[in-house]
């Protein structure tokens, strides 16, 4: 499903955070990725969604060799194939939860209420997302992320900053959603509550992904 093949990536002459980074996903399969601050883990994200550009290396999503300098493509796969839950969310706070969804999808109105539905979110549809709370709102970007069915759901430290237990029980739901709809997962996080609801844990340091444990 996903390949990321030999990723490299600099910012200047003295960093250097990505030296080829390589690792494979399987359709459905859900990945914790673990390493100390600073080895590497959101640049990595950040390059496969082209939020940076990266020096050298490949990425196949789906048998398709992504090429990045296709810009509408990668807008078009960001759009459709790929799930993006920040660590700050990111939701634009005037909008209503169901409009957050709305626009930044192409899904019909009844499949973004199920998907809000599916994320306990029954009772706040219509409300501004500046009044939703910190689980609410990674909720909302959750739903945002999923409602799309993407092929590849990458998420980087989505618990950060919020109270613990609900933020593991909305990640289980987001797993099992995600595993109803195939979808494959790369999760950054630090949170070892969160690794036993994968099925496998990489680790990076210094810009290189160590063996599978
Ligand atoms: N825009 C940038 N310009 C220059 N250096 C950067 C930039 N973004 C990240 N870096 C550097 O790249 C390295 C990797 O950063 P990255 O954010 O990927 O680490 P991380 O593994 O996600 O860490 P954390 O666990 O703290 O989030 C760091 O040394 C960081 O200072
Ligand atoms: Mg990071």
């Amino acid at each position: 499903m996903l390949k990321i093949d030999n990723i490299y990536k600099s910012f200047s002459k003295d960093s250097h955070p990505l030296q080829g980074a390589s690792l494979h996903i399987k359709k459905g399969e859900v990945v914790a990725l673990m390493g100390p601050s600073g080895s590497g883990k959101s640049t990595l994200l950040n390059c496969i969604t082209a939020i940076e550009d990266f020096d050298k290396g490949n990425v196949t999503l789906n048998g398709e060799d992504i090429d990045y300098s296709n810009k509408k493509r990668v807008c078009l796969l960001r759009k459709n194939e790929i799930g993006i839950i920040f660590q700050q969310f990111l939701l634009l706070e005037h909008l209503t939860v169901f409009e957050q969804l709305f626009f930044t999808s192409n899904k019909s109105k009844q499949s973004i209420v199920n998907c809000l539905k599916q994320l306990n979110l029954d009772n706040e549809i219509d409300k501004k997302i500046e009044y939703c709370s910190g689980g609410q709102q990674q909720r909302v970007a959750i739903a945002r992320a999923l409602v799309k069915k993407p092929k590849l759901l990458l998420a980087d430290e989505p618990t950060a900053n919020l109270d613990a237990s609900l933020a593991i029980k909305s990640l289980q739901l987001m797993i099992q959603i995600a595993k109803e709809n195939e979808t494959a997962v790369l999760i950054v996080t630090h949170d070892t509550r969160i690794t036993p609801l994968c099925d496998r844990i990489v680790y990076m340091s210094d810009g290189v992904i160590k063996d599978d444990i």
